[in-house]
């Protein structure tokens, strides 16, 4: 087969690492890529955003997959030809790029979850920040790159946050709509499924870290690091949270006209009461991919086709001992503001561990930062 991989970042050079080592791939393209990938592919000039310009090169491979949230919210899927696309149509993105709407599905059908408000209107969210007790959880409800959420301590805080994002519009239309809810403690999981329509093939949970800098002091990232499997959490519980919260999320979608076909990953926080969704996202983790995909011990494109086809039903994934970690080398001054373009060296003389690229790309000989998270170290221990 020859596969077109949509994106390039970490989470890409990871899906296509572990595509290239299928006997199914003849040939592997990245769109854009990044200087990891061009090693074990062909980079092809072509943003992930631009879907008439991905459907037009689309016509030489027979499977194209959606690597990051963006192409997937604009419909790339939607304009592929049935079957040739890997990852959830738009209408079924809307669980991740409207996140009240996927608070709204999980309240439905009794799917544990932080209580919440949702709003529109400034005035009404700010009556309602001063009426309340901290902490709290103020999230855009549009996409943000993993910025979008802000734990909020005092009502200062919280005024000033909600003026952000719905008066100076610091993440534009993404804060136009805002969720509110109640500040949950307890261990963070990601949990990333695969999803045909109606059958479910869990990975092995991870835990991403979210805060930049030591002791997790900083702000929010798009995430700093992974590892997986977590060890708190067993099968059972794994199948409790697939029965108590990704079915019923899946089959009230389904009820809504919505057939969810891809990988679906909930951000779980594990609290006293049990397990409860901080966010769906309708995708792949990044970095969580770079930590799980080493220990997969099935072939990916068999899982990408048996649940484009619906076929989960009859697989079994296969997993290798040990755990694995990932850790994201970032530019300076992420998530803020940071500088592109300065080279990085000594890549060829990393030993006994993978590297990932993420914000990279070449330059001639040279390997240059293109990004704020550059690159994906990940050790198997
Ligand atoms: P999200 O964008 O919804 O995944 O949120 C980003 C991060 O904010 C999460 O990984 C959590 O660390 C934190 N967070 C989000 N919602 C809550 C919540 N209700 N309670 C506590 N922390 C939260
Ligand atoms: N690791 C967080 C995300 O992929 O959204």
């Amino acid at each position: 087969m020859k596969v077109l991989v949509v994106g390039g970042g970490g989470r890409e050079h990871a899906l296509g690492w572990k595509l290239a080592q299928s006997t199914l791939v003849d040939e592997l393209f990245f769109a854009p890529g990044n200087a990891g990938t061009e090693l074990i592919g062909e980079n092809i000039p072509i943003n992930a955003e631009d879907v008439e310009g991905i459907i037009k090169f689309a016509k030489n491979v027979d499977l194209v997959v959606v690597g990051p949230e963006n192409p997937l919210a604009i419909g790339m899927i939607n304009e592929l030809p049935p079957g040739k696309g890997f990852g959830p149509t738009r209408e079924a993105t809307n669980i991740e790029s409207d996140k009240a709407f996927a608070k709204e599905v999980m309240k439905k059908v009794n799917v544990p979850t932080a209580r919440f408000k949702i709003f529109t209107n400034y005035g009404l969210a700010k009556s309602y920040l001063e009426t309340i007790n901290y902490p709290q959880v103020i999230k855009a409800s549009g996409l943000a790159a993993g910025k979008g959420s802000f734990v909020v301590k005092t009502k200062e805080q919280a005024l000033e946050v909600l003026h952000d994002l719905m008066v100076n519009r610091t993440l534009g239309d993404a804060g136009s709509k805002v969720v509110i809810e109640e500040y949950l403690e307890g261990e963070e999981v990601s949990l990333l499924v695969f999803v045909d329509g109606k059958d479910l093939a869990p990975l092995i949970p991870s835990q991403d870290h979210k805060q930049i800098y030591d002791g997790d002091k900083g702000p929010n990232t798009g995430g700093m690091g992974a590892y997986a499997p977590v060890p708190f959490l067993d099968k059972d519980e794994i199948e409790n949270i697939l029965e108590r919260i990704f079915n019923p999320t899946i089959w009230q979608l389904k009820r809504e006209g919505v057939i969810y076909r891809g990988v679906l990953y909930a951000g779980l926080m594990l609290t006293d009461e049990g397990p409860k969704v901080l966010e769906f996202n309708a995708r792949f983790g990044d970095p969580e991919t770079q930590a799980i995909l080493p220990l997969l011990g099935s072939d990916l494109i068999e899982l990408i086709l048996a649940t484009i086809d619906g076929e989960l039903a009859n697989v079994r994934l296969k997993w290798q001992p040990g755990t694995a970690v990932c850790v994201v080398l970032a530019s300076k001054g992420y998530p803020g503001k940071y500088e592109k373009g300065k080279e990085i060296v000594g890549l060829d003389d990393v030993k006994n561990v993978i590297v990932f690229h993420a914000g990279t790309r070449r330059e001639d000989d040279r390997i240059v930062t293109a990004g704020g998270r550059v690159l994906n170290t990940k050790d198997t221990v």
